[in-house]
């Protein structure tokens, strides 16, 4: 509850200064981030959109607010109501890389030049054995969403920036600075090539 709190004050302080911002939310529940965002609307005269699979629609009856009860991979359905350019996206809605892939490549086109993306639940630290929150489905979901963003970052270094914040579930913090997304590649990891393998077990022992 408190990790999560800080990881929505950082959101926060980011996007506290925009200018009737629009802002586009995947995953709704408990509205934790839905009030915060609507929060910002008030103060900055913005909207903000959120799409759940659920219906959420009871969260808040504030105004600026549109809630789309659909998957967020109904694309052709979505794509009616996001009718002007976004500043804000925050991906919080199923915590699976393949899915994390599809939205983010599908929403980043609505997204504005310089426009902020945000990727909840992407350090792994806290679920490994022993971790504080030991959870082996956790720990495999989240490493693998880590290098689907690495991977995306790295064959797009002209389109997005990209920090990392490592704190509990870790939150991926993007923005948009050109327009046409790449496929994303493998990174090929050395470390246990052939080579680095014998080199390992060959290293030459120091003489004295
Ligand atoms: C981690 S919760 C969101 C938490 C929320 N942002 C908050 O601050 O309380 C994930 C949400 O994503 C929704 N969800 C799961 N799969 C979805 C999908 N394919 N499309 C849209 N929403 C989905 C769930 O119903 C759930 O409400």
């Amino acid at each position: 509850m408190e990790d999560f709190q800080n990881k929505l004050n950082l959101i926060k302080e980011r996007i506290k200064d925009i200018h009737k911002p629009l802002i586009l939310e995947l995953g709704v529940k408990e509205g934790r981030s839905t009030k915060m965002f609507l929060e910002i609307c008030d103060k900055n005269d913005g909207n903000l959109i959120s799409i759940d699979i659920l219906d959420y629609s009871k969260v808040s009856n504030n105004p600026k607010w549109k809630f789309i009860h659909s998957s967020d991979d109904n694309f052709e359905y979505t794509k009616k109501f996001i009718e002007k350019e976004v500043d804000v996206l925050f991906i919080d809605s199923l915590h699976e890389p393949n899915h994390i892939r599809k939205v983010f490549y599908n929403y980043f086109n609505f997204v504005k030049i310089n426009g902020l993306i945000f990727v909840d639940d992407v350090i792994w630290l806290p679920y490994v054995k022993d971790g504080y929150r030991d959870n082996d489905f956790v720990e495999t979901t989240n490493r693998l969403t880590f290098n689907k963003i690495l991977e995306i970052f790295n064959s797009n270094k002209d389109n997005l920036t990209l920090d990392m914040n490592f704190s509990a579930s870790g939150l991926a913090i993007m923005s948009k600075i050109g327009n046409h997304l790449n496929s994303e590649k493998k990174i090929v990891n050395r470390l246990f090539s052939f080579k680095n393998i014998l080199k390992k077990f060959y290293k030459p022992k120091p003489k004295n």
